[in-house]
C-alpha cells in the first residue's frame, strides 16, 4: 500500500504558515499513518454497511457526480475558498475531496478521513493521477477523531469540515459532533449533507408492495449495525447542544424517471444493496427478486417515477 502522507507533511507545506506556528514540534505522524496495516487500524468491528468493494467505489463516483451540483452550491454558500484547510470526513475514494482540492488549490489543504483502507488507496490514486499534492488521507472511525486527528496539534486546525452521507452510518454521532468541534477553529464551518425520513419517503409511484419492503429492509440493516437514516432529524439538536450555530438548514427532495441520468442512482444502489440485503438475512430472495423487477418494470411506463430519498444540508459554525 502506498504510505500515506501525515499531517507532518500538511504542515512542511510552504503556504502553511499559520500552522507551522500554531502546531507543536513534537511530531504526531505516527498516530496518522501508524495505521497503514489491519493490525494497527483503530477502525470499527462493524464495517461499513454498503462494503467497500468496486461497485460500492463505482457507485459513489456516480452518486458524486450526480449530487455534485449540490455539493457546490453548498460549498459556495459556506465560503470555502483558495488557501483553507478542509477537512473531509468519511471521505470514502473522496470524490469530493478532489475537487475541494482544486477549489483551495495548492496554498489549501484537504485532508480525507475514513475507516476503508481500500477507499484511501484510491483516493491516493486519483490524487496522483490528477497531480494534487495537497491531500492528505488519514485512516481511522470519525467517532474517534482523538485517535486519528489527536489533539494538541489538529485543535482548532480547520476551517471547513465536510460529511456527507457518513453520520447516517455512526453508532454515536456526538462522539462524531465532538471530534468536529475541536479540530474546526472558532468560527470555522462544519457542512454536512445527509438524510432524514428516508424510509417513509423512497418510493416507486405508482407504489409497489416489494420495493416497499426492500427500503424497510436497507433501513433495519442499517440500524443493525448502529447507522440512523433519520439522523438529519437529530443533528441540529446536536450541533446547537455541542456549541454550534446552526447559519442554514434546507432540503434537495429530488424525483427520478426513468430513462434519465438521475434514475441511475437509485438503479444502481438497489441493484447493488439488495442482494447484499439478502446474503445478511434482511430480506427475502422473493422480494429482492420483486422489487428488483418493479423498478426493472418502471422504465418501461411511461408514467413511472421514483421519489428520492430527501438530502438534507446544514452549514453549522463553531461558536
Ligand atoms: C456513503 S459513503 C460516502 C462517501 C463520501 N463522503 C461521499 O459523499 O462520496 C460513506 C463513507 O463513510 C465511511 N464511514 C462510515 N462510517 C465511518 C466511520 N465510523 N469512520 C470513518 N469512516 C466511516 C465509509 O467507509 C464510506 O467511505
Amino acid at each position: 500500500m502506498t504510505p500515506m502522507r501525515s499531517v507532518r507533511a500538511l504542515e512542511a507545506s510552504p503556504g502553511i504558515a499559520r500552522a507551522r506556528r500554531r502546531v507543536p514540534e513534537n511530531p504526531i505522524s505516527d498516530l496518522f499513518f501508524g495505521m497503514t496495516t489491519a493490525a494497527s487500524s483503530p477502525t470499527r468491528e462493524q464495517p461499513y454497511v454498503l462494503g467497500t468493494g468496486n461497485d460500492e467505489s463505482f457507485r459513489l463516483g456516480l452518486q458524486h457526480r450526480l449530487w455534485s451540483n449540490a455539493a457546490f452550491d453548498l460549498w459556495l454558500r459556506a465560503g470555502v475558498q483558495p488557501g483553507m484547510r478542509v477537512l473531509d470526513l468519511g471521505c470514502g475514494p473522496g470524490h469530493a475531496s478532489l475537487d475541494m482540492a482544486q477549489i483551495v488549490g495548492a496554498e489549501g489543504r484537504v485532508v480525507g478521513v475514513d475507516e476503508s483502507a481500500a477507499f484511501l488507496k484510491q483516493l491516493g490514486q486519483e490524487s496522483e493521477a490528477r497531480k494534487l499534492h495537497n491531500i492528505d488521507r488519514v485512516l481511522g472511525d470519525a467517532q474517534k477523531l482523538d485517535h486519528c486527528l489527536p489533539s494538541p496539534a489538529t485543535d482548532d486546525y480547520f476551517d471547513i469540515a465536510y460529511t456527507r452521507w457518513v453520520f447516517c452510518f455512526v453508532a454515536s454521532p456526538s462522539e462524531v459532533v465532538k471530534g468536529l468541534r475541536r479540530v474546526l477553529r472558532p468560527g470555522g464551518k462544519l457542512l454536512i449533507q445527509d438524510y432524514f425520513n428516508y424510509e417513509h419517503s423512497i418510493t416507486l409511484a405508482p407504489r409497489r408492495e416489494a420495493f416497499s419492503r426492500a427500503i424497510a429492509a436497507v433501513g433495519q440493516s442499517w440500524r443493525a449495525r448502529g447507522g440512523n437514516p433519520d439522523i438529519m432529524g437529530e443533528l441540529p439538536r446536536m450541533l446547537r447542544r455541542n456549541g454550534f450555530t446552526i447559519e442554514h438548514l434546507d432540503v434537495r427532495q429530488r424525483i427520478a424517471r426513468p430513462g434519465t441520468s438521475m434514475w441511475q442512482w437509485p438503479w444502481t444502489f438497489f441493484n447493488s444493496f439488495l442482494p447484499k440485503l439478502v446474503e445478511s438475512g434482511f430480506l427475502a430472495k422473493s422480494d429482492c427478486d420483486a422489487a428488483l423487477k418493479e423498478m426493472a418494470d418502471a422504465i418501461t411506463d411511461d408514467g413511472a417515477y421514483m421519489l428520492l430519498p430527501p438530502v438534507f444540508e446544514i452549514i453549522a459554525v463553531k461558536e
